[in-house]
């Protein structure tokens, strides 16, 4: 069964091992590590996360100049996590140096991570786009164009909300990925995200992954939450 990645949005290591006390320890979980943990307690966290069979998603975005976010990637590379990201604001130079550090950073013999790319960020309107980034196109047209930009530069796909996938799946080749987080199972509480989406709708669309937040880590009953958003994902009845 696909496994939805779980969001780790905790301040520390101490919190995500409280929280992960919660699920059964042979269960094997896929992970998302952002920047409030990685810049609290750093490739710990990851090698922790690793030690307990776990897969890992290191969410934190790199976007810089080329030659940076190369180096930034070598180093990544060495963690062992399964995917990464980066900005497409950043170019398709930076992209493609972005995965050449991946690939020259990869210990041998072990699989390089998946590396994807954040178009425009889900907390940015079509009106705030064109005001700030003085983009005259349809949020759509650019979220489509840095798709293309990053398939071109060689990554393996993007993060894109659940809206925007069938336009990005037709806009790029086939097994070009689409990681959406923003998911709400129905009737959970949709917090500060706008544009959501239930798990069903996600798998039904063709998205990848789904990334699942607070509806895991603050439901009272965190792996129940996990295995009825599990089992929608997969589309198997309750
Ligand atoms: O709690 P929730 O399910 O809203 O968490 C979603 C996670 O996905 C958060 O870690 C958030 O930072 C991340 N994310 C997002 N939208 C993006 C990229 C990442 O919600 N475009």
């Amino acid at each position: 069964m696909k496994r939805p990645i779980i969001a780790l949005d905790f301040p520390d290591l101490g919190s995500v091992q409280l929280f992960l006390k919660k699920f059964p320890s042979h269960e094997k979980l896929f992970v998302k590590v952002g920047m409030e943990l990685f810049y609290e307690d750093g490739p710990e966290v990851v090698r922790y996360l690793k030690r307990q069979g776990h897969d890992i998603f290191l969410d934190l975005k790199l976007h810089d100049i080329p030659n940076t976010v190369e180096s930034g990637m070598r180093r990544i590379a060495g963690m062992g996590v399964a995917i990464t990201n980066v900005h497409a604001a950043g170019g398709t130079e930076m992209m493609a140096a972005a995965l050449r550090g991946l690939e020259a950073g990869k210990p041998v013999g072990a699989t390089r991570a998946k590396l994807i790319a954040v178009t425009q960020l889900t907390s940015t309107s079509e009106k705030q786009m064109q005001a700030d980034q003085l983009i005259a196109a349809s949020l759509e047209e650019s979220v489509r164009h840095y798709a293309q930009c990053a398939q071109k530069a060689g990554l393996d796909g993007v993060v894109c909300s659940g809206q925007e996938v069938a336009a990005i799946k037709k806009a790029t080749d086939a097994g070009f990925i689409c990681l959406t987080p923003g998911i709400r199972p129905t009737g959970a509480a949709v917090g500060d995200q706008k544009r959501v989406m239930t798990p069903g709708a996600a798998r039904e669309i063709g998205a990848d992954y789904i990334v699942v937040g607070r509806p895991i880590t603050q439901a009272a009953d965190p792996y129940d939450a996990y295995t009825q958003i599990k089992k929608e994902w997969n589309g198997v009845a309750k």
